[in-house]
C-alpha cells in the first residue's frame, strides 16, 4: 500500500516537480490508520493531500504524503434546513453542484473552488461573501497520534478569515475525514459582493427570479473570467491573504492612494492584496518559469513548471516591494512543504 519515491507534480496544482519519499492512497479509515501507523513508527512527517490546490512544494518531501480518497455523500432534509455530509475525498465543487441541482441553496457562492471537502475547513474556504463557517455544522477527524476519531463543532474549529484551529494550535495533529454542512430551509441569495452585484446588474437579473443555480452560474462565469485554470496555467489561486489593517493605516493609505480597494472588516479594514500588487507594477510580470497572472495580480503562476524555490523567490520579491511601497506585509495563503 505504501509506495516509495513518488512524483508529486501531478498532485499539486502549481505543477511543481518534487518527490515524496513515501506515498499512500487511502480509501477507508482503516487504511488511513495503517498509513499513519507506518509514518509514526518511522517518525516521518505527514502531508495530508486533497487536490493539492493550496500547497507549495519547496523541495522533496522526506515523509509520507497521504492522498485522502475517502468517498461518500449523504443528504437529510428537514423543515428547518438540509444537512449534507461528505467524506474528505469528495470533490468540493461537485458537492456544491449536487446540492444546487437539487434546488438547495447555500453553497452556490462557493462554486468552482478547486480541491476536496476535507481541506475546506483547514483555511475556512471563502468566496463571493460566503465562508465555509457560514454553512458549517461539524466535522470528524482522525487524531494522528492515536488513530481515534474526534468530532469538532463550530466552536471547536476557531474559524476566521482563511484560518482555523487546524492551521493553529492543532496544526499537523488531525486528518479531517468527514464534513457536515447545514443549508438553510428558506433560501435567500447573497449577492452583495461587488463583482457579483455588477454581473447581475449588467444582465438585469431580477433578484426575485434568482435561483441557487443562477447564482452558481454567475459566480462560475466571474471566476472563469479572471482565474487561470490550473490544468492550463498551473497556480494555487490567491498566493497571499488580503491583509487586514487598522483604521490609522487604512486612512493614511487612502489619502495617498484615493483609489485604494478596501472593505470594512469589523473595526479594521481588509485591503485588496491584488490591488497593492497590481499598483506596485507586478501584474503580468515574468521571472523565468514563474510569474504573476495577467488578469489577477494576486495569482502567481507557474507556466514553465519551475521549482518551489523560484516561486517563493518571486513571492518574497513581491512582498518586499509591496512593503516598501505601501508599508503593508503580505502573508502567503498556501502552505509551504516541507
Ligand atoms: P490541498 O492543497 O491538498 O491541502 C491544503 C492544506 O490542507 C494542506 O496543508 C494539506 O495538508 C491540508 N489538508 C488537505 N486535506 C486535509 C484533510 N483531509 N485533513 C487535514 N488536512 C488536510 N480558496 C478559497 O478559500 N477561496 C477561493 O475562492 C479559492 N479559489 C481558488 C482558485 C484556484 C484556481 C485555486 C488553484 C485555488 C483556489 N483556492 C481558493 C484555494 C484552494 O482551492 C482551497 O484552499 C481548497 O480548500 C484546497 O483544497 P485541496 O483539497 O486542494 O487542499
Ligand atoms: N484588483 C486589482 N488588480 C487585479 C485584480 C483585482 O486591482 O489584478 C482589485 C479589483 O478592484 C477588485 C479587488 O482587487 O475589486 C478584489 O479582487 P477580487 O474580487 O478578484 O478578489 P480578491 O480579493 O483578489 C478574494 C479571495 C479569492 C476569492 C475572491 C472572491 C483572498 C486571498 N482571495 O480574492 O479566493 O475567490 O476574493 O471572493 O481572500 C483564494 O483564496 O485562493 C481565492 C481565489
Amino acid at each position: 500500500m505504501i509506495e516509495a519515491d513518488i512524483d508529486l507534480q501531478p498532485h499539486n496544482t502549481l505543477a511543481i516537480p518534487a518527490q515524496s519519499a513515501h506515498f499512500a492512497r487511502v480509501r477507508t479509515l482503516d487504511q488511513l490508520r495503517e498509513a499513519l501507523a507506518f509514518a509514526l513508527r518511522r517518525r516521518l512527517p505527514i502531508l495530508p493531500l486533497g487536490g493539492g490546490s493550496n500547497i507549495v512544494l519547496t523541495g522533496d518531501f522526506p515523509g509520507l504524503a497521504i492522498q485522502l480518497d475517502l468517498r461518500g455523500l449523504s443528504l437529510k432534509s428537514e423543515d428547518l434546513g438540509h444537512t449534507v455530509s461528505a467524506a474528505a475525498g469528495e470533490n468540493w465543487h461537485q458537492l456544491v453542484m449536487t446540492t444546487v441541482k437539487k434546488g438547495l441553496g447555500g453553497l452556490e457562492n462557493l462554486a468552482l473552488i478547486p480541491g476536496k471537502v476535507g481541506a475546506a475547513p483547514i483555511q475556512n474556504i471563502g468566496a463571493y461573501g460566503i465562508e465555509l463557517r457560514d454553512r458549517f455544522s461539524s466535522l470528524q477527524a482522525m487524531e494522528i497520534a492515536s488513530g481515534e476519531i474526534h468530532t469538532f463543532d463550530t466552536g471547536d474549529c476557531a474559524f476566521a478569515y482563511r484560518d482555523s484551529v487546524f492551521k493553529g494550535s492543532l496544526r499537523d495533529q488531525y486528518i479531517i475525514t468527514q464534513v457536515s454542512l447545514v443549508l438553510p430551509g428558506k433560501w435567500q441569495p447573497y449577492i452583495g459582493y461587488p463583482a457579483l452585484r455588477e454581473y447581475l446588474q449588467k444582465r438585469n437579473w431580477d433578484r426575485a427570479a434568482l435561483t441557487p443555480a443562477l447564482v452558481a452560474r454567475a459566480v462560475s462565469d466571474i471566476r472563469n473570467s479572471k482565474l487561470p485554470l490550473p490544468e492550463i496555467i498551473p497556480n494555487a489561486g490567491s498566493f497571499f491573504k488580503n491583509p487586514v489593517v487598522d483604521t490609522v493605516c487604512y486612512e493614511s493609505l487612502k489619502v495617498a492612494h484615493p483609489d485604494l480597494v478596501a472593505f470594512a472588516a469589523g473595526d479594521r479594514w481588509k485591503l485588496a492584496a491584488a490591488w497593492l500588487i497590481d499598483r506596485a507594477g507586478w501584474r503580468g510580470a515574468r521571472r523565468n518559469a514563474v510569474g504573476v497572472h495577467d488578469s489577477q495580480a494576486l495569482v502567481l503562476v507557474n507556466p514553465g513548471r519551475g521549482s518551489g524555490d523560484e516561486l517563493t523567490g518571486l513571492a518574497e520579491e513581491i512582498a518586499a516591494d509591496v512593503r516598501a511601497k505601501f508599508g503593508v506585509s503580505l502573508e502567503p495563503e498556501p502552505r509551504y512543504y516541507p
